[in-house]
């Protein structure tokens, strides 16, 4: 308590930096959401796919069944959300890492990403056939 007394500024500075810290917070979280694509509103999974999955559900790595793939996901889907969420977190041998390398993510943040990749793998509600 003494240093406080010591130093009349040591308040306002701890203030100014929570002010700073929370603006700096506000903008990280701004900055995940507003990715290209301009779509107004983001999948909650989106920012962690995009900095974790992608390198390996975008271009099909080692196997990895592609984002947006319905015919790869097809079979993974059908084995359930809890299994793909599992499989996840603690990875699939032999080529699909625990955490999907992410280990600052939680596993709240890890099962958005999972159903962001179960939602653009559903199968495109039928279109209108051409008329023959
Ligand atoms: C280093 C590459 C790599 C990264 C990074 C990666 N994956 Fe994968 N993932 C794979 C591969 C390869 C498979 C296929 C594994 C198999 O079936 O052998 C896979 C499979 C999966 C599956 C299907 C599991 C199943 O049970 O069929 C899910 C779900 C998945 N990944 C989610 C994610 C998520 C979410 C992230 C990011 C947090 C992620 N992956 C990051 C390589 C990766």
């Amino acid at each position: 308590m003494k240093r406080f007394r010591l130093n009349p500024f040591a308040n306002s500075f701890g203030l100014a930096s929570i002010v700073v810290g929370s603006l700096l917070l506000t903008g990280c979280s701004q900055g995940g959401d507003t990715v290209a694509g301009g779509s107004a509103v983001s999948h909650p999974g989106k920012a962690v796919y995009d900095d974790y999955c992608y390198s390996c559900h975008n271009p099909g790595l080692n196997g990895a069944p592609r984002i947006g793939d319905v015919d790869e996901w097809r079979p993974r889907i059908a084995k359930g959300r809890g299994l793909l969420l599992a499989s996840t977190v603690n990875g699939l041998a032999p080529a699909m890492p625990a955490r999907g390398l992410c280990y600052s993510c939680t596993d709240e943040e890890l099962s958005h990403a999972v159903d962001y990749l179960i939602e653009l793998a559903q199968p495109k509600p039928a279109q209108p056939k051409p008329a023959q």
